[in-house]
Parts: structure tokens; sequence; C-alpha cells
């Protein structure tokens, strides 16, 4: 990488005072400009992810660094595993190449990391739509004010984004100075007409 090849020339003295270096400028959109919405969909804004990461701006360290597409264990400062769809993804997939900064569509465009949702969107399309429509994730300040939702790495590692299953928590203790509920048997309504009319006691199991 030669970051100094697009630098005009320096003036006639040799010098060039530092401001009146070219500002660096992303010309691409931050969002795609392939995917433009849903039918119908309500507007709605996203929770920024950009601020919250610990690595970011990646420039700071890969603007010197040639791109390594070679698949392999990475050491520090990168997590070692990816652990998303059976090993069939690598970096690339989803990060852009060239500016380390944007992440990346199939089609190779650059999307900010604050549109992560369109990156997962091409796979995942019906949980997005879903997501969309308020009816995945989760939105801020619950029902309050315009919506602003959270964006799918709120909740999900997009290097290891299986939700696990949990153990259930015990149940809370009983107040001070109550009883314990009797441990009464619940005969439930019957919801479907093969059902027996009563079940032996598989719920109970844990009484006394
Ligand atoms: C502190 C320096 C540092 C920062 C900041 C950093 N990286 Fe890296 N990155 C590295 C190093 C060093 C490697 C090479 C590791 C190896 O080869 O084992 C690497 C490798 C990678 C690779 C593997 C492909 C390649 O070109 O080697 C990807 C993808 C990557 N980084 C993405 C990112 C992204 C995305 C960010 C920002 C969110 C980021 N990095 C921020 C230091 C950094
Ligand atoms: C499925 C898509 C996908 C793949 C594959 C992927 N990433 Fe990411 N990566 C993301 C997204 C989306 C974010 C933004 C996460 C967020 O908002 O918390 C991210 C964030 C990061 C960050 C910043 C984390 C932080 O908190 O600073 C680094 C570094 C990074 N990726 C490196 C890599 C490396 C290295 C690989 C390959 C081994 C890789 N990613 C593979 C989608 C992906
Ligand atoms: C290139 C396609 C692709 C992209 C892009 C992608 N995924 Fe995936 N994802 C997969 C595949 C394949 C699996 C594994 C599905 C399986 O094994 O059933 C998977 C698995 C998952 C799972 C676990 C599903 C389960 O049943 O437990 C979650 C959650 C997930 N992805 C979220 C995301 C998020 C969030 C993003 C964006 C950061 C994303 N994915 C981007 C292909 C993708
Ligand atoms: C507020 C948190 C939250 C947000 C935001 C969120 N998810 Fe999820 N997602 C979950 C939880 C929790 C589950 C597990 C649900 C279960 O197991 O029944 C899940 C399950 C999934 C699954 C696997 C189950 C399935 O229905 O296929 C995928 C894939 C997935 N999410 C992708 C996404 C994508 C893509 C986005 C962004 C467009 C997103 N999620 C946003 C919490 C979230």
């Amino acid at each position: 990488m030669t970051p100094s090849a697009d630098l005009p020339p320096p003036p006639e003295d040799g010098h060039r005072a530092l401001r009146d270096n070219p500002v660096e400028t992303s010309p691409d959109p931050e969002p795609t400009t392939a995917f433009t919405g849903y039918p119908d969909a309500p507007a709605f804004s996203i929770v920024s992810r950009q601020d919250d990461l610990s690595h970011y701006p990646c420039a700071n360290c890969h603007a010197n660094m040639p791109a390594n597409t070679e698949r392999r264990k990475l050491n520090a400062p990168h997590p070692a595993a990816l652990d998303h769809g059976d090993g069939r993804m690598w970096c690339f997939d989803c990060h852009n190449e060239e500016e380390r900064n944007k992440l990346a569509t199939a089609s190779g465009e650059r999307v900010g990391f604050d549109y992560g949702d369109q990156v997962c969107s091409q796979c995942h399309y019906a949980v997005h739509r879903d997501w969309t429509f308020g009816v995945h994730g989760k939105r801020k300040a619950r029902w309050q004010g315009e919506r602003t939702s959270y964006s799918c790495a709120h909740c999900h590692n997009p290097h290891d984004p299986a939700v696990r299953p949990r153990e259930p928590e015990q149940p809370p203790g009983v107040r001070a100075g109550l009883e314990p509920m009797p441990d009464k048997h619940v005969e439930h309504p019957r919801i479907y007409p093969w059902q027996p009319a009563h079940e032996e006691d598989d719920d109970d199991q844990n009484s006394e």
C-alpha cells in the first residue's frame, strides 16, 4: 500500500501545511444502495454500533497492512475462532478487504458498521424482515418516542451468533413470614378431545 501516491505534488517551496493535506473521505454509502427496504415497512432508526467497537477504527492498524486473504488461525488482536455457518464463512464474507473500516455485501458493496443488519439480511432474510417489522429483536426505550431498534449485533456476536440454551433459574423463595403454597394438584381442562381426561401426575415429580 502506498498512501502517499494520491497526494498532490508539494508546492514550489517544498513545504505543505498539514491542513492542506486532502481529507480522507469515503464515497461509499453507509447503507447499501442495493437494498431499498420492504414495501410498507415503518420508518425507524437503528442504535449505533460503530462507537462501541473496541477495535474501531480498523484502519489504525490496517491502513498500513496489506490484506491477507489466506484462511488461517488469526493471532492477536483478533479472536481465533469464527463459529458461524459451520466453518463455511471467512472474514471477507462480511468485512471489506480494501477498506477495513467497512463491512461488505456479497456483491462487494461497502456498508458502515451501523448498518450491519444489511449484511446479515443477505442470508437471514426472513429474520431481517421480522426485525424490520418489529417482530424479532427489541426497540430502545420500550414503546416511548420514535422507534429505534437494537441492531443484530447488539444481541448476536457475528463471529459466534447462536443463542445458547440456558438453565432456567430457580423460582424465587417464599417471602419471610409467608407459608409456602400448598402443593395442589391442578386439573387442566382438556384442550383436545383425544387427551385423556386426567393425565398421570407427570408434572408433580418435584413435589415433596
Ligand atoms: C491493533 C491493531 C488492529 C486493529 C485495530 C484491527 N486489526 Fe485486524 N488485524 C491485525 C493484525 C495484526 C492482523 C493479522 C493477524 C494474523 O495474521 O494472525 C489482523 C488481521 C485481520 C483480518 C484477517 C485478514 C488480514 O488481512 O490479515 C481481518 C479480516 C481483520 N483483521 C479485520 C479487522 C477489522 C474489521 C477491524 C476493525 C473493526 C480490525 N481488524 C482492527 C491488527 C488489527
Ligand atoms: C457473518 C459476518 C462476519 C464474519 C464472517 C466476520 N465478521 Fe467481524 N464483524 C461482523 C460485524 C457485523 C461486526 C460488527 C459487530 C458489532 O456491531 O458489534 C464485526 C466486527 C468485527 C470486529 C470489531 C470487534 C470490536 O468489538 O471491535 C473485528 C476485529 C472483526 N469483526 C474481525 C473479524 C475477523 C478477523 C473475521 C474472520 C476471522 C471476521 N470478523 C468475520 C461481521 C462478520
Ligand atoms: C453468507 C451467509 C450468512 C451471513 C451473511 C450471515 N449468516 Fe448467520 N448463519 C449462516 C449460516 C449458514 C448459519 C448456520 C445455520 C445452521 O447451521 O442452521 C448461520 C447461523 C446463524 C445463527 C444461529 C442460528 C441458530 O439456529 O442457532 C444466528 C443467530 C445468525 N446466524 C445470525 C447472523 C447475524 C447476526 C448476521 C450478521 C452479522 C449473520 N448471521 C450473517 C449464514 C449467514
Ligand atoms: C434484542 C435482541 C435481538 C436482536 C436485536 C436480534 N436478535 Fe436474533 N435472536 C435473539 C434471540 C434471543 C434468539 C433466540 C430465539 C430462540 O431461540 O427462540 C434469536 C434468534 C435468531 C436466529 C435463529 C433463530 C431463527 O429464527 O432462525 C437468527 C438467524 C437470528 N436471531 C438473526 C438475527 C438477525 C439477522 C438480526 C438483525 C436483523 C437479529 N437476529 C436481531 C435476539 C435478538
